[in-house]
């Protein structure tokens, strides 16, 4: 674990994902109070919850369980400018603990596969208003019958991934109205995260020359941005764009 938080110690973001994607995403959702209230799940260090709060004037909850993403969002957003509408919450996306109809929007970006994402979806709900929205951003298959190669990387590692048609099935069988999804381009995995990881790595194998659980870490993170790159056609994060009816 300390030579993962390591690796991504201080990283534009945590996952693909950027500005632009969520700029995009925000534009689809209508009729938002002047002050909407949102709460970011496993905001990392916050590249999209400081975008949001520069988009309106709202009043954001952004909830991660690791500290140091929070102080790194917390010193962001401080010097955005924005620290007035983002409060940081170190806590589990499994226990919430929020008024019942309390949040306008419930946004997360790559993060809700750690809880499931039709869990998440039914068990979150609770807490978003009626009419209210989820902008969620997942990885998704974007193509039926992927090479064998990145079907067994993805089986170990995220078995539970699935084609965009069942995610947008599942938004619907929970009984939401599903507006909208587009996947995020590649530059999205790149600028923000792929290339800055890579950068850390290089820098790390220096440092744990010789090391042979270490650079087995870092083999591991290399493997998922070489897999990338050659199968990018086949998978890529998607935003799911619901309303709560
Ligand atoms: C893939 S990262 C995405 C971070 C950020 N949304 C982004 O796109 O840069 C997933 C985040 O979920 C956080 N996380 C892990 N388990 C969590 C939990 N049980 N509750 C809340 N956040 C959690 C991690 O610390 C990490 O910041």
């Amino acid at each position: 674990m300390e030579i993962f938080f390591e690796i991504h110690k201080d990283l534009p973001r945590e996952g693909p994902g950027n500005n632009e994607s969520t700029k995009k995403s925000f534009s689809f959702l209508k009729q938002l109070p002047l002050n909407p209230r949102i709460l970011d799940i496993g905001c990392g260090p916050g590249m999209q919850t400081i975008q949001l709060a520069k988009m309106t004037d709202c009043k954001i909850i952004a909830l991660d369980t690791h500290q140091p993403f929070l102080d790194e969002l917390n010193r962001r957003a401080k010097r955005k400018g924005v620290q007035d509408r983002i409060e940081t919450v170190n806590g589990s996306m499994f226990s919430l603990d929020f008024k019942d109809d309390f949040f306008d929007i419930i946004w997360s970006e790559g993060a809700i596969y750690i809880f499931g994402f039709g869990k998440g979806l039914k068990e979150w709900r609770q807490f978003l208003k009626k009419g209210g929205y989820f902008v969620i951003s997942e990885l998704s298959w974007l193509k039926q019958n992927p090479p064998e190669e990145i079907k067994g990387f993805w089986k170990k590692n995220y078995p539970n991934i699935k084609l965009i048609e069942e995610n947008i099935q599942i938004i619907k069988n929970l009984g939401y109205d599903f507006l909208h999804n587009f996947t995020i381009p590649e530059s999205g995995w790149w600028d923000d995260y792929y290339i800055p990881l890579k950068n850390r790595i290089t820098l790390l194998r220096k440092k744990y020359k010789g090391n042979i659980e270490a650079n087995k870490v870092l083999d591991q993170e290399l493997e998922e941005i070489f897999l990338y790159k050659k199968y990018s056609e086949y998978y890529g994060y998607v935003f799911y764009i619901i309303q709560n009816k």
